[in-house]
């Protein structure tokens, strides 16, 4: 295990944007984390845990310690009649792990399929698509204690899961490295095709089974999601708003074709695209950053684009969509600078 210096992280980001980091050290078992952790002072240092990068926005060069992560390897850990428990490393790439569950007919991570990053990270986001969160499948969580270097499991019930949030996020930032997490699949699945798009798609192809339900979400999100390796981006850059039903109500009024979706019984959640592609946003560009012009919520590099440049296009649709509709947008993508 090696400190390395000013290490290059252009590579380690989707947005592909230069940024540098005083320090970066790779791990790669859990061992090698507990270790570092035991050496006095390691707490003190300002960290960046970094697994894909696909939800990052480096705006500056990170001065600190960037700790990497790469525990592969997924296992069966526990087989029972209606389930199985399956043990994923943080540093696996997490459709590898959902590609794996279908092929061997486990159902709950299908309609996650295709969205990038690390297995760690999906619990610290709670990745959601088409009708699904990951926090319903996951059993447990492993991680270890920067204060002190200590294991520890962690119980999903206690994580504050919510929409693209979890308490690694919140309370808990920077307490853990998660090292692995146990996710409950079923045996007998349990198919979710309510989003219109996702029925249809089934539909043409005829048959209703895993395999046919993964390939559908693939060709949806083909259609509409860049590929970064392709065109540099780092998914949807806001979350959608959660409006209380008041707000929401006033909204409607003013803009009856207004896409939202059930939340909660105090609040409904809007479409950010929407709001965006009517504040005439969507395919603009802003120096070598631009709007992807087939999903407005994807803001992308076309280019050479710097951190800055991302940040200041963001903060333009922000002020934008603020003043139309009174609405603000709060970032899913982390910046970090
Ligand atoms: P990173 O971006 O590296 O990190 C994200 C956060 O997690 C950071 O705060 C980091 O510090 C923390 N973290 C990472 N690993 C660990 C660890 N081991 N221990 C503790 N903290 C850690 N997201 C969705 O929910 N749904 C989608 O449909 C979706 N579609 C996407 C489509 C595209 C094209 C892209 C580029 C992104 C999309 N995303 C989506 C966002 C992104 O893929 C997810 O948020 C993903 O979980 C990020 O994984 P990562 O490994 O890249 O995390
Ligand atoms: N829309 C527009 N303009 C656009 C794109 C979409 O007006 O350019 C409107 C349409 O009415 C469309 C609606 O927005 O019906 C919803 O669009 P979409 O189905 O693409 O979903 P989304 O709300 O934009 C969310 C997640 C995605 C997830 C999809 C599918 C957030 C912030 N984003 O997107 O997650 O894949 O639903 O469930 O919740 C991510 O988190 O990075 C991400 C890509």
């Amino acid at each position: 295990m090696q400190i390395i210096s000013h290490y290059p992280l252009k590579m380690l980001n989707t947005f592909q944007v230069e940024a540098r980091a005083d320090q970066y050290v790779r791990f790669e078992t859990p061992d090698q984390i507990v270790d570092f952790f035991k050496q006095p002072g390691m707490d003190q240092k300002r960290r960046l845990v970094l697994g894909q990068g696909s939800n990052l926005l480096f705006v500056k060069d990170f001065h600190g310690m960037v700790l990497h992560p790469v525990l592969e390897g997924m296992e069966v850990i526990e087989e029972h009649r209606e389930y199985v428990l399956v043990r994923a490393g943080a540093g696996q790439v997490w459709d590898d792990l959902v590609a794996w569950s279908v092929a061997n007919g486990w159902g709950g991570l299908e309609n996650l399929s295709l969205i990038p990053g690390f297995v760690g990270a999906s619990a610290v986001q709670n990745i959601g698509a088409y009708g699904v969160e990951v926090k319903d499948t996951i059993a447990r969580i492993e991680a270890v204690s920067i204060a002190d270097g200590r294991p520890v499991q962690l119980n999903p019930r206690d994580c504050g899961f919510a929409y693209r949030y979890s308490h690694f996020k919140g309370a808990w930032k920077d307490r853990f490295i998660i090292t692995a997490v146990i996710y409950r699949l079923r045996k007998k699945p349990n198919y979710v095709t309510h989003y219109a798009q996702v029925a249809e798609t089934v539909r043409r192809m005829g048959t209703l089974n895993l395999a046919t339900l993964r390939k559908a979400i693939v060709h949806i999100r083909e259609q509409k999601l860049p590929d970064p390796t392709e065109l540099p981006n780092a998914g949807s850059f806001f979350k959608n708003p959660v409006l209380e039903n008041q707000k929401f109500a006033a909204l409607k009024k003013a803009f009856p074709r207004l896409p939202h979706y059930d939340y909660s019984p105090e609040a409904v959640k809007v479409s950010a695209a929407w709001l965006i592609e009517q504040c005439g946003w969507k395919g603009r560009c802003h120096g070598n950053a631009a709007v992807y012009e087939k999903h407005a919520l994807v803001l992308i590099n076309r280019g050479g684009a710097s951190g800055r440049e991302i940040f200041e296009l963001s903060e333009r649709i922000r002020n934008a969509v603020s003043e139309k509709f009174g609405v603000p947008l709060e970032r899913e993508v982390q910046v970090v600078g």
